[in-house]
C-alpha cells in the first residue's frame, strides 16, 4: 500500500471545523478550482513569491505543480507537508509546514491560504493550531516561526492570538517594490492549543522522519 511507502498519505490532523491530510489527485483538482475563484483582494499581493498574479488557469495549474514539487522533493533533512485543508469534506486551502534538520533545531516554519469565500470565520486560526500542535505536541518542536507582510492583517491577527512575538523583519522586493516583511516566532513553553487535535498515522510518520 502507498502508505507503506510514504506513511505521510496516511497523517490526519482533526480540529472541530477541519481536517488537514494529503489530498488525492481529485481532490487536489478542487483545491486548485478554489485558488482560481481567488485567494485575496487584487490590491494587496500576501506573497513573497507572486505566485497568484497570473490568469485563473495560471494560477489553478501553480497549485497542482506546487504540490507535487514539494511532494517530489521530500528530504528528511529539509521536508515540507502541504497539508490541504478541508472544511465540511471539500478543500479549502493550505497549510504546509516545514523545517530543515528538525531532529537537531526543533524549529518548524509555516506558511497558508485560503480561498476568499472562506477567510474571516476562524478557519486560518483553527489550520495554524493544527499544525502547531502536530510541531509541538507530536513531532518535539521547540519553536515554531511564520512571517507575514506588513499590511496582511489577517494573518498577523492570526498569529497574535495564538501568542507569536515578533522576530525582527526582512526587506523583500516583491512585484518590483519594496515590501516589509514581519517576522514571527511562538517558543514552545508560550504554546498552549485551545482545542484538542486528535492526530491518525502519527507513529509512523515520526519513524519515517527518523524522530
Ligand atoms: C491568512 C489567512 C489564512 C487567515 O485565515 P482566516 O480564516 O481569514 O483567519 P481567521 O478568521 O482565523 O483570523 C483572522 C484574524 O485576523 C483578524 N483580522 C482580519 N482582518 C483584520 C483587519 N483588517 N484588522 C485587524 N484584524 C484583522 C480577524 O479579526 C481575526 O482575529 P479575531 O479572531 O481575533 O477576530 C487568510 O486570510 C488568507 O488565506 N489570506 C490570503 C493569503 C495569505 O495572506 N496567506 C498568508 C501569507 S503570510
Amino acid at each position: 500500500m502507498l502508505i507503506d511507502h510514504w506513511p505521510l498519505q496516511g497523517l490526519s490532523l482533526q480540529t472541530p471545523d477541519l481536517e488537514l491530510r494529503l489530498p488525492d489527485n481529485e481532490e487536489l483538482a478542487a483545491l486548485a478550482d478554489v485558488a482560481a475563484a481567488g485567494i485575496h483582494d487584487s490590491d494587496f499581493m500576501p506573497f513573497l513569491v507572486p505566485w497568484t498574479a497570473g490568469s485563473p488557469a495560471e494560477v489553478a495549474r501553480s497549485v497542482i505543480l506546487h504540490h507535487w514539487k514539494i511532494i517530489g522533493s521530500f528530504d528528511v533533512q529539509d521536508w515540507r507537508i502541504p497539508f490541504t485543508v478541508f472544511y465540511q469534506g471539500m478543500p479549502v486551502g493550505v497549510q504546509t509546514i516545514r523545517a530543515k534538520n528538525f531532529a537537531v533545531t526543533r524549529e518548524v516554519a509555516t506558511g497558508s491560504w485560503l480561498g476568499k469565500a472562506y477567510h474571516g470565520r476562524g478557519i486560518g486560526t483553527q489550520m495554524r493550531v493544527a499544525v502547531l500542535e502536530f510541531a509541538f505536541a507530536g513531532l518535539g518542536a521547540q519553536s515554531a516561526i511564520s512571517a507575514a507582510l506588513v499590511g496582511n492583517a489577517a494573518s498577523l491577527g492570526v498569529s497574535r492570538k495564538l501568542g507569536y512575538r515578533e522576530d525582527g523583519i526582512g526587506r523583500e522586493e516583491v512585484q518590483g517594490k519594496l515590501r516589509v516583511d514581519q517576522r514571527l516566532r511562538l517558543d514552545k513553553e508560550q504554546w498552549s492549543a485551545p482545542f484538542g487535535v486528535p492526530m491518525k498515522g502519527l507513529e509512523k510518520v515520526l519513524e519515517f522522519l527518523g524522530l
